[in-house]
């Protein structure tokens, strides 16, 4: 293991974002199944693909505090939302989790900056970056949820969420 270059405080705020991260993934995963079982199986797909995508973000922390000599501490995960009255309801929690998010990562920048970890902060412009994209599909999600008024319009917005919503990326 490399001597860690890591202030304690980055470490604390890395492993913080990282558990937040999976916690992401966590509740993306019992949205996707939610949907699912309301037959909604764009929408499970894309929310599927959103559980992907925060363990990818994970694993970039994780990475990131091996590969400088600190320890990733992973911690208990609260058990996620399962139940849901509408599909508004799961795009509104959606917002909620991308705020959150982008809250914890200006947070582990702001440690990164005051301990002059300029490798963390170079990380965090990806994950700033990240969370722009993530906060405006969550915004568009509720637009577009909020004007499919009827059950065939919500069967097509069901039928093409992942490509209005841009699809896949990292
Ligand atoms: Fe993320
Ligand atoms: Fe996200």
């Amino acid at each position: 293991m490399n001597p860690s270059s890591l202030a304690p405080t980055v470490v604390s705020k890395l492993n913080q974002q990282l558990n937040h991260e999976l916690g992401a993934a966590h509740g993306y995963l019992a949205i996707s199944l939610w949907c699912e079982g309301q037959n909604l199986k764009g929408f499970a797909a894309f929310f599927d693909n959103q559980a992907k995508e925060e363990r990818a973000h994970a694993e970039k922390l994780t990475r990131h505090l091996i590969n400088r000599g600190g320890t990733p501490e992973i911690e208990a995960l609260p058990a996620p939302k399962q139940n849901f009255k509408t599909l508004l309801e799961v795009a509104l929690l959606a917002q909620a989790m991308e705020q959150a998010n982008t809250r914890g990562i200006n947070e582990v920048y702001e440690a990164a900056l005051t301990a002059k970890d300029y490798p963390v902060q170079v990380l965090m412009h990806w994950f700033i970056n990240e969370q722009v994209e993530e906060e405006a599909w969550t915004a568009e999600m509720i637009d577009r949820i909020r004007s499919a008024s009827c059950a065939g319009s919500l069967s097509d917005l069901d039928r093409h969420i992942g490509r209005l919503l841009g699809g896949s990326k990292e």
